[in-house]
């Protein structure tokens, strides 16, 4: 049975901070964010605003567009590492909200969880309700898949420069009109690790810049290497003489911690599989240098970053290797127009993955490019760690979707916070009674509680 995203919508908050901006107040050359990091502007959320909320505004927003009433959804799943209670599930907060605008109790027959595994969750929640539909649990109903999250991190971090905020929904069934995930090829990877986390009761994450970037690659390698196993296994792609999986992918979607990360990680793959294949002489006289090898090939993350001599070999290596014209064109054609929304948006976490697929498919589609039949490939990766790859097939009907997409007209009237309303909203110094801008048609947070009987309780309100 066919299973995959019949439809996709997203919700980003008003509030942003330029790069400019940040840049000149940190003392930093604004290039190293927009060309360095591929970072132009951070979404950031409102004073009234959580996670729940962008959550809850993306749902409404799927199921006014398809007319869907909540006897239609089956499971609501809520993937996220911005939860602010160890035991209620954020989707309960989510279908309360829901049930304000469909009426108290209409949603009493859905399931779902929020599930957490950094960035990584939202990928296993999506293969889980995939495989409820495979498995004709669905009884023809739909599953919502929703991803949300606030990248907030500390004020002089690096990772400062790296924030984002928003949530990505998708409407799961068996006969999708976007793309239909191939069966039985997603493959996954796992580590205990201390790349990025976020201890309880910290607001901000402990973050290892240079060793996640490493550990991310290496985690999504392996997981390739697994998927790759199982996709010629099954059939569905039969590797001729020369040949990598890669090139059996039509689309790459990649986490986007920020745009050029997505970068990092394609040329760091391509390198490791084309390294195997004849094509890589002719990369290496374009480049004209050896590839470098660490002093220990065999050694750690640490020992690896350590090594200055080959870090600064392999920095100079990676920029000719992007250069060459067959990276380019696999650069161009497979993984660009993924990047585009982030950089306009920021680190969404769970939700970065698919708001760069979304991003693909609107602007491959501007190019008047025929997207049925072609294969998207998925590299996941959340902190702590797991990586996930898996692929899907876009469908016949994608047009009906793709062709009203439009990713200025979503982020709609956009207002540019200067340093110092930014610096106010970061050490949340503005009250839910006081945001910045006023709702316009979307939940709101409106009290937390704080007596010692519902001390967290949070009530919220959609505004008309
Ligand atoms: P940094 O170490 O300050 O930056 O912070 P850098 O020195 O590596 O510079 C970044 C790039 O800008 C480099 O390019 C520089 O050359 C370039 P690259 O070498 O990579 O090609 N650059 C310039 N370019 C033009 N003009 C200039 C200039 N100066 C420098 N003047 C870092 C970067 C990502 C480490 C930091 O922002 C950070 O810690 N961010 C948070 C952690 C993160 O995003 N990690 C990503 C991998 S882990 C992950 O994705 C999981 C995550 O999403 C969480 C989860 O799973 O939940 C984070």
């Amino acid at each position: 049975m066919a299973a995959g995203i019949d439809d996709i919508a997203i919700y980003i908050p008003r509030l942003y901070i330029d790069a400019e901006d940040f840049a000149k107040a940190r003392g930093l050359d604004p290039v190293k964010l927009q060309k360095g990091l591929g970072v132009s502007q951070m979404a950031l959320v409102d004073s009234n605003q959580d996670p729940a909320i962008l959550a809850a505004n993306a749902c409404l927003k799927i199921m006014q567009k398809n007319k869907l009433s909540p006897e239609d959804i089956g499971r609501l799943y809520v993937s996220t590492e911005s939860s602010f209670d160890e035991s209620k599930a954020m989707n309960s907060y989510v279908i309360g909200m829901l049930e304000q605008v469909y009426g108290k109790g209409a949603f009493e027959h859905c399931g779902g969880i929020e599930t957490k595994f950094a960035c990584v969750s939202g990928s296993y929640a999506l293969y889980d309700n995939t495989n409820w539909i495979r498995a004709g649990e669905a009884e023809g109903k739909y599953a919502l898949v929703v991803v949300s999250d606030i990248a907030k991190y500390d004020k002089g971090s690096s990772g400062e420069m790296t924030q984002g905020a928003g949530s990505v929904v998708m409407l799961l069934n068996d006969q999708p009109r976007l793309l239909a995930f191939d069966p039985k090829v997603t493959a996954t990877s796992i580590k205990d690790e201390y790349d990025f986390y976020r201890p309880f009761g910290k607001e901000t994450p402990i973050v290892h810049g240079q060793y996640s970037n490493m550990l991310y690659m290496i985690q999504v390698r392996k997981a390739l290497e697994a998927y790759k196993k199982k996709i010629i296994s099954t059939g569905l792609v039969k590797l001729e003489q020369g040949e990598t999986i890669l090139d059996h992918m039509d689309y790459i979607n990649m986490h986007l911690p920020y745009s050029n990360m997505g970068k990092k990680a394609l040329a760091y793959l391509v390198r490791h599989e084309w390294r195997q294949l004849p094509r890589w002489k002719r990369v290496l006289t374009e480049i004209g240098m050896d590839e470098p090898v660490p002093k220990d090939p065999r050694g750690t993350i640490e020992s690896v970053l350590g090594d200055e001599e080959f870090m600064t070999k392999d920095h100079e290596f990676t920029k000719l290797f992007t250069k060459t014209s067959e990276y380019q064109e696999v650069y161009e054609s497979k993984l660009a127009s993924s990047l585009i929304a982030s950089t306009m948006i920021g680190n969404l976490y769970t939700a970065s993955l698919y708001l760069g697929f979304r991003s693909s498919l609107e602007f491959e589609f501007q190019k008047g490019i025929e997207l049925e039949g072609k294969r998207v490939g998925f590299g996941s990766y959340g902190s702590g760690s797991s990586a996930m790859v898996f692929s899907g097939v876009i469908q016949s009907g994608y047009k009906e979707i793709v062709r009203d997409m439009n990713l200025e007209n979503e982020l709609g009237d956009r207002r540019r916070l200067t340093l110092e309303e930014y610096e106010i909203l970061h050490e949340n110094k503005l009250t839910l009674e006081d945001p910045v801008l006023q709702p316009k048609r979307e939940f709101v947070l409106t009290n937390v509680k704080t007596d010692e009987e519902s001390r967290g309780e949070r009530r919220y309100v959609f505004n008309e």
